[in-house]
Parts: C-alpha cells; structure tokens; sequence
C-alpha cells in the first residue's frame, strides 16, 4: 500500500505558525466538552449509572480450541484457481441499499487428511443448496464427501463445512458459492464511490482488499501465501466499463434477469494473492500508450479529469519507471498491462494492486495550470512506489504479515531510485533524509517503539495485521534497506535482488530468503568483504528497536555506541537478544576528505585514525547512509559549527541537515546541550538550500509546539524572524519581487517556507503581499492570481488573518473545485481561522459525508488540532464522540493512528497528561483498534514534553532573547 500523506509534503510546515494567535477563548470552551461527556454518559433517564465506579465487565481470556476459532486456516486445502464471477448494482435496490452479486468456484487441493473445509467469507449472504451454504465437487477421479453442516463463523471471518468423510489428501475439488453482499460506502472489500459530475451523481463500484478484505467480496482463502490463478468475469450496465487484473478478452452484451448488461471476460490473472485483486466498474475514461511495442500502459479517471488532461504527467512517468525497474531488477514486467486508475473515493494513498493500481486523485492526477510542484512529486514517488511491487510484493510476496515492513519498506526506499530516474534534475533522492529517516528516527526513539520484524504467531487478527502498516515499516524498513544497498554498494545489492526475484517468482518468501540471496551475491563479487554474513548484520537491525547513538571522541580516538531514547529516563523492558548493540556500518570524512568505510561491532572501540587535532575536524555518516545518529566531543563541535558558520558549503546538503537534527535530538535525550543545538541554527541566515533549511524549521516546530502557549514565543519570534527574513528578501530577489517561478526543484519548496514562516513571524511585508493576492481572487474567484505552489501558505494565512468572508469563499471554492488537490489544499487552510465558531463549526462538518468525504474526516481533525486555537476543539470533538468516530474509521483503517498523534502533539502540561490516562480509562470498553499503540506513545511523549518543558524554558528563554538582538 502506499503512505498516507495528511499533509502532503511542503504544506504542513507553514501552517502551524500562521496559525499561532491569541487564545483568551480556549479555557471557556473546554466546558462544552464536559457538558457532551455528561449527556453521553449512560442511557437518557439511567441517571444512576455511572460508568467511571464500574467495574470493567470480567474479561475471560479466549483459548481456540476449534480449527475455526484460530485466525490463520489450517494447511489441510491449497486453492489453485478461482472462477469469479460478480455483478455490481450502481442503482440501490427496494430496499434503498447497493448491493453486488456473484459466484465463485474454487478448485483447491487436499494436502493434508482433513473432514473440514474452512474458506474465509466475511458479510457475505450465501445462497443455500438442500440446506448448505456451498456446493462442494471431486475433480477427476476425486469422490466427494457429503456435506454433513455448514455454518458461518462472524469472529474468524469463515465459512466451515463439516463433511461426512475425509478429503483424499492429493486430490482435486471444486467448491462453489453463491452469494449477495453490500456495495457499501465503506473503502473496504468490493465497495461504492460516489462523485458528482456536471451535477449529476455519479457511482463507482471499486475495490480494496488489503489486507483482509477480498473475503468481504467472495469467499476465499484469504492469505497471502494462498496463491492462486483467477477467472475473473464482470456483469455490468452496458453504460460502463469494466477493470480487473487482468485484460480484458471479451466483452459481450446480454441480458440477465431481464436487465440488459455486458459481460466482461478477463485474461486468467498470473498465480497470485487475493490481497492484489481488484475489480472496478466505472464510466471512466482513459488515456494510453504502449511500452516496447507490447506493454499497455493506460491510466484512467473521470472524464472530466481526463478531458483537462490531468493523467498525462502519470502517463508520461510510468514508462520511464517501469523500464528503469525492469533494469534494476534484471527482470521484465510481469504482466500484460498495466492500468493506473484515479478514484474519488479511497483511504489509502495507493494500492499497488496487480495491473490495477487504485490511487487517491492526489496520488495520480496532476494539472500543470492548476497543481503544485508538491502535487508533481507526491504523483511521481507514488507511482513509483506502486511500481516498486509489481515485482517486489506481488511478483514475489511474503508468507505473512508479520514480514510487511520488508515489502513496505522496500518500496519505500526504491521508490526515490525510480522518482530520480523519471526525474533527474530534481535530486529527489536526498529527500529521503527528510520524508523517512528523520521522521521515523522520532518514533523509534521511543522505549515503546518496536522490532521491525515480528513473529509469524505475533500477528494475527486483522486489528493485528493493519496496525503493521505504521511508520516503522514503512520508513524505518527503507532506511535499513538503504543502508544495507549503501554497504553492499548498489550493484551488489541489485543483483542478490534480481536472483531472489527470478527464484522466487509467483511465488512466498520470509524476509531471510532475501538476505540468503544478497549473501549470495556478495560472496560472488570478488573483493568485496563485509564483517558479518548479511544474515547477522541485518538481524542487529531488524530483531531489535531502536537506533544507536555513536558517540566519537576526537581526541582519543574512541568510539561507543549506545541505544539512543529521546527520553533518557524512560525504561526499557523490551529485552533484545543483542543488548541494544549494533554492527554499525560507518562512512565518514576527515577535514573533507572521504575516508574508508569503518565497522563499529562492539559497544565501544578506539579508531585512532579519527583522532584529529588541531582545526581538523571528522564527520560520520556521511549523507546519513547509516541508520544512526553521531555524536563527538565538544571540540569537534564547535570545529564543526566554526565550518557551518564560515563555510557550510563544505559540508554536503544531506550533512548539514544531519548537523541540525542530529544536535536537536541529542538535546532532547539530554545528551548534549540545549543550547548547543539552537547554534546549529545560527548560520541559516546565510543557508539558501531547502533541506538544511526544511530539517531546521521541522526542529524548531517542537519548540513552537511546546512554547507559543507561553512568554517564551515572543522571543522565539523575533529570533525567527531574523534568521528567515534573508531568504525570504532572496526569494524576492530570484523571483524578480514575486512574479516568476524559481526554477530549481527544491527551491520552489523552500520559497514555500520562505513564505509561510516569514508571515508566520511577522517579516515585513509578508501579510500585506498573501492579503492582496487572496484579495484579488475572492474579487474574481473565477481568476486565481496566486501560483499553485504557494497556493496553500496563502490560503492558509489569509483565513488565518482574516475572518468569516474569507472562511465561506474558501468553503465555495472548495465545494465547487474540479481538481482534488485544490480541494485538499482549501480543506487545510479552512483550519487555519482563529475563531473557534468556525473551527467548531469545521469540526462538526466532518460528520457530514456530503460535506467533508469520509476518507477525508480524520485528516481535517487533524488540520484543526494543528492550530493553536482548534487544538482543544479537536480534542474535545474527539472525546465526546469517541465511539462514534472509533465505529466510523477504528477497525483496521491505516489513517487512524495519526488521529491520536495529530491531536496530542502539542501536550505538555501534567493536566494534559491527566486528561490522557482518563481519555484511556473512560473508553477501554471501546477500544482504541489501529491507535492503540499511538495511545500509548501519547502518553509516553506527553511525559517526555513536560519533563522537557520544565527544564528548558528558562535557557530557551534567555537564549533567543539574546540571540534576537
Ligand atoms: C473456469 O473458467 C475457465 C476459463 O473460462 C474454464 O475453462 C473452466 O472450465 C472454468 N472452470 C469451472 C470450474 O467453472
Ligand atoms: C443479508 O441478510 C441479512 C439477514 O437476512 C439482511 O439483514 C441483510 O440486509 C442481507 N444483506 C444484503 C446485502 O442484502
Ligand atoms: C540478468 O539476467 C540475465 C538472464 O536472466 C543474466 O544472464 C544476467 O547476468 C543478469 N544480469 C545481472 C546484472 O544480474
Ligand atoms: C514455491 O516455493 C515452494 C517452496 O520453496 C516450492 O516447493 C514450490 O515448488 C514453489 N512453487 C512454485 C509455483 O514455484
Ligand atoms: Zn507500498
């Protein structure tokens, strides 16, 4: 699947400080909150019960016993093929209810003596024959056993047939079903989208299985390693268009219970998992191009999308990455087509089903009048992402989902190898850094962070499944992934992975079968050498959390590692096999010069090439290959901050950065000097580059986060704004006062910043300029003056610093938008208002469907919770409506953790800790689903802010006080 961006890259950061205003009101409001608690607290008229001197109802731990009380299908039946056959209903039936019909026929094979077929189905109503929920056929010379019972098990997700006698084990059955489910609203399993166009309202039937949702459209054997070839066969309104894995070999038209229809018939799909089917039925519209004379390549969206031309970029950079991986991975496409399709409606950003990816419009459609360079890049890694599994992931697939972040991981690393093919001059490679090596450093920082790698047994249930997709597997999976191409080299790397997927193709693996092959790979390179197998090294890795902090003393030349934690008085009771010690692969440079790679294998080492006197200085990890962060001695410090403040040019972009968030980290553990971190920032005055610039702001947010509710802002403020106002006075300059586009990639992201801190920090002219332009469009909203990439920083400040006019021109605009990402954008800066009647009367909206998308409610939670103002709204929204919300988006939906995250991070006073715990206590009957881990990290990082908190403010204070003379 593909990351959820909630703020899409380079529009989060400005908002947080135009949003920063004046709160008198906040207090007052908390009591609303009290009063929603008090009416939703026991029944109307149940006045004694009073849920909080209950005692919790007594929980008997549940033990399995049947085959059919386990999570995981017994290995008795093996399918093979599938024939599937289904009919969406786009007009609701009698009843008001859309719903989709279908048959399935499934030949599997008896591996193992069994009286019992368990085949998952889940909300499926199934058609009975003589009183069975199935009809079960030997193949060849296979007799069948009678049906003795049948019935569904709701907890497990299954369909259980009792038979009279035994399966033969090595024999061939067919098992077919016949059922009716509902084409709900719900963005999962077969499902319905809904859109207006030209007023008229429009239905999709689409898709989601991951992870466990195919059983929702048919019953199967709903595993990954359950491999099979599908016949997929799609009855449809003659008016549409049918989509499945496969291509389609023949349509033809009929009529079917007296309704006239087509019947689509695809291709039988390669051997693959049910998690990558996709069935879509649509009157979308396409675009095409056909890849070395064969491949087809099409992408589809509405038709007005298309009409305007926003699959065209898409188009154009799906050919360049699925050549440039063809050649990475030494292996051709798998498939004969490849289709990319856009869709209103869907709570992932992307799901690389096979030859049928499902992309969130942002994630596919791209306007060059209209989107932003942001909207550019998040279309291009996306794809590129998704591309990324056609072989890593589907071609090949892990057993389980216990090994998730190795295909995630993956992806996400790969993805910036194919975005830098599609796109060279952008160097979008470097900002891995940023999108997942420091923000995943935050997270797994944490004594409550854990292993990439679990246990087959660890993972079961679907709650179980879906909580793997986080932020560890994802982004920590790529930064190891990438380590481990750095130290091998790529070609290396490359050709172990070329050899595990042509040995593995069509077919499973667990994560080691990839490390046995790059140790393959290694051992035939001649010179090459590395200290440990693959296996070994990586284990330090994957088996344990966290990350070290090495620490290198240039004066001695001693060198030690230790387990970084951003609270150092947190305890950690996970044991680790390994100590918390890593096999740390070290680049790094002496006075600019590039030295040999050396291997820190103990807790601690003396390497006396790195003593240095003098003005030498050393630098470790250099462009941050490894997943570690670097700590020396207050000399080297300071020779490195003397080099940053005469000539950081010396030091490459990705270092620079590392410089910053290195320091402000190691301050927050308490390692070094808080002090010693802010004067990493002091040379930005004279930095122009975006990523030092992006890695220095998203640090100093922790402090805007912790401090703009206090008298520390105001010095905070005035140091800010001395440190921004040049490179916002630079971008004037290269952009002849505002009026062209700067041409460098990340430039056109750093002018964002430029812009959005400056008016945040009150540089001159800064307001005045974002008021004028909102200005001018609110005069004529049919012309938009302002360019798309400051689109968002504009928006955002104008609703900030104006009132209810601009509030409703903005709801206008985004109701009557036409292109997703100007919706998403407008969706945001509508949380930017400081009145809290707007910000609850936005919160109350996300109720709504017709008003805000349910795929779209919790992000603009979010966004509220983000302001200053709208922090404690959203928290007292949340609270009052926790099982609301938690039935809504709770069960297994991936976006849900951020919720929990988004609103508490500002949290840093004991009454906030308090209200956490209670907020905990008070809905454990309900549960916590996906957030349950974020909860805890809650807790865990609100702790952490008010220790932080109490001990530097005095320091923090006097610091920019003085430094803002
Ligand atoms: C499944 O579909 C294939 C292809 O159309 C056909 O050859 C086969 O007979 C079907 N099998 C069953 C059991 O219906
Ligand atoms: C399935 O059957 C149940 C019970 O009869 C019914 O309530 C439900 O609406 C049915 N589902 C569909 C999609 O018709
Ligand atoms: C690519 O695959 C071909 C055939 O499978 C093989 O001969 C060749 O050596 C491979 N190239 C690399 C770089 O692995
Ligand atoms: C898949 O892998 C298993 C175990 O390595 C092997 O026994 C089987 O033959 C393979 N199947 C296919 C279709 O390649
Ligand atoms: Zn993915």
């Amino acid at each position: 699947m593909g990351k959820v961006y909630y703020v899409s890259k380079n529009v989060g950061l400005g908002m947080l400080v135009l949003a920063v205003a004046a709160l008198a009101t906040i207090i007052a409001l908390s009591i609303a909150y009290d009063k929603e608690r008090a009416k939703n607290r026991g029944k109307p008229g149940d006045e004694a019960t009073d849920s909080t001197s209950m005692p919790p109802p007594p929980t008997t731990p549940f033990i399995p016993k049947e085959p059919w009380d386990h999570y995981r299908l017994p290995d008795s039946l093996v399918p093979l093929s599938y024939n599937v056959t289904l009919w969406p209903r786009l007009e609701p039936d009698a009843r008001g209810m859309f719903v989709f019909t279908g048959h399935s026929a499934v030949v599997f094979r008896c591996v193992k003596e069994t009286d019992l077929i368990i085949i998952h189905s889940n909300k499926l109503n199934l058609t009975t024959f003589y009183g069975h929920h199935a009809k079960l056929t030997g193949l060849g010379k296979a007799t069948v056993p009678t049906i003795q019972k049948s019935w569904l098990v709701v907890k497990t997700e299954y369909l259980v047939l009792q038979l009279h006698s035994r399966l033969a084990v090595g024999s061939l059955y067919l098992l077919y079903t016949e059922f009716l489910g509902e084409l709900a609203d719900d963005l999962q399993g077969f499902y319905r989208s809904e859109y207006i166009e030209d007023g008229v309202k429009k239905v999709v039937a689409t898709s989601q299985m991951q992870a466990t949702y195919a059983r929702k459209t048919f019953p199967c054997f709903d595993e990954p390693a359950m491999k099979a070839v599908f016949n997929v066969i799609i009855i449809h309104d003659r008016a549409t268009v049918a989509l499945s894995n496969g291509r389609d070999i023949d349509t033809v038209d009929s009529v079917i219970d007296g309704v006239p229809v087509s019947v689509t018939t695809f291709e039988p799909t390669e051997r693959m998992s049910t998690y990558l089917l996709a069935f879509i039925v649509s009157d979308f519209v396409k675009i095409q191009s056909t890849q070395n004379n064969s491949l087809l390549v099409r992408i589809w969206a509405r038709r007005k999308a298309i009409a305007d031309r926003q699959g065209d970029y898409a188009l154009s950079v799906t050919g360049p990455i699925l050549q440039f991986y063809e050649h990475y991975y030494n292996a051709t496409y798998p498939l004969s087509k490849s289709d990319q399709i856009a869709l209103p409606d869907f709570n992932a950003g992307a799901m690389e089903n096979w030859g049928l990816i499902t992309y969130r419009e942002t994630a596919l459609l791209y306007d060059p009048m209209l989107s932003s360079t942001g909207n550019k890049e998040r279309v291009t890694t996306v794809i590129s992402h998704e591309l990324a599994h056609m072989w890593f992931g589907n071609l090949v697939t892990l057993q389980w989902w216990n090994d998730l972040w190795l295909n995630e991981g993956f992806a996400s690393y790969v993805e910036y190898l194919g975005a830098d093919y599609a796109e060279p001059t952008w160097n979008i490679k470097d900002q891995i850094i940023l999108s997942d090596v420091h923000k995943v450093f935050a997270v797994d920082a944490l004594a409550s962070s854990h292993p990439l790698s679990r246990r087959e047994e660890e993972v079961n249930n679907p709650a179980e499944i879906s909580e793997m997709f986080n932020t560890i597997s994802y982004s920590k999976g790529a930064a190891v992934l990438r380590m481990l191409s750095e130290f091998l080299t790529e070609p290396v790397f490359a050709k172990g992975l070329s050899s595990y997927l042509n040995t593995f193709a069509f077919n499973n693996t667990v994560y080691t079968d990839l490390w046995d092959h790059l140790q393959k790979a290694v051992e035939n390179t001649p010179g090459m050498h590395i200290p440990h197998t693959v296996h070994n090294i990586m284990n330090h890795w994957t088996l344990q959390m966290g990350f070290p902090v090495v620490t290198i003393d240039t004066r001695t030349g001693s060198i030690t590692q230790k387990h970084f934690l951003l609270d150092p008085d947190s305890v950690v009771d996970r044991p680790s096999q390994f100590n918390y010690t890593w096999f740390v692969p070290i680049k790094w440079m002496k006075t600019g010069v590039e030295q040999q790679q050396y291997w820190l294998l103990q807790k601690t080492d003396i390497n006396s090439q790195m003593r240095v006197s003098g003005e030498d200085w050393v630098l470790a990890n250099t462009n941050v290959s490894g997943y570690f962060r670097v700590n020396y001695d207050l000399y080297n410090w300071d020779r490195l901050l003397s080099l940053l403040s005469t000539n950081h040019q010396a030091l490459s972009i990705i270092n620079r950065a590392q410089i910053i968030d290195d320091t402000f980290n190691l301050a927050r553990a308490k390692i070094i000097s808080t002090t010693l971190a802010l004067r990493t920032t002091k040379y930005l005055s004279k930095e122009r580059d975006y990523i030092p610039w992006d890695s220095a702001l998203r640090n100093l947010d922790y402090y805007i986060l912790m401090f703009d509710r206090t008298e520390v802002y105001g010095a905070l403020q005035a140091y800010l704004k001395k440190q921004i106002q040049p490179l916002f006075e630079h971008f004037k300059t290269i952009t002849a006062n505002w009026t062209k586009v700067p041409t460098k990639h990340t430039d056109q992201y750093n002018q964002i910043n430029a812009v959005g801190y400056a008016c945040g920090m009150g540089v001159e002219g800064c307001r005045e300029l974002i008021k004028s332009w909102y200005r001018q469009w609110m005069e004529n909203p049919h012309h938009n003056p302002i360019h798309p990439n400051l689109k968002s920083t504009v928006y955002c400040s104008a609703i900030a610093f104006g009132g209810v006019e601009e509030w409703d021109f903005a709801w206008r605009m985004f109701k009557n938008a036409t292109l997703a990402s100007e919706a998403s954008r407008l969706r945001a800066a509508m949380s930017c208002t400081k009145a809290p009647w707007l910000l609850n009367r936005y919160l109350e909206y996300t109720l709504d469907p017709t008003k805000i998308r349910k795929q779209d409610a919790t992000s603009t939670i979010q966004y509220v919770a983000r302001n200053i103002v709208g922090m404690p709204l959203a928290w007292n929204f949340v609270r009052a409506r926790w099982g609301y919300i938690f039935q809504q988006y709770g069960k297994g939906s991936f976006s849900f953790s951020n919720l929990i995250n988004g609103i508490t991070k500002r949290f840093s006073s004991e009454f906030e800790l308090q209200e956490l715990k209670k907020f905990k206590e008070e809905n454990l009957h309900v549960g916590f689903g996906s957030a349950t881990l974020a909860l805890e990290q809650a807790i865990e990082k609100t702790t952490a802010n008010i220790k932080w908190v109490t001990e530097n403010k005095a320091h923090v204070l006097k610091w920019f006080t003085e430094e803002s003379k």
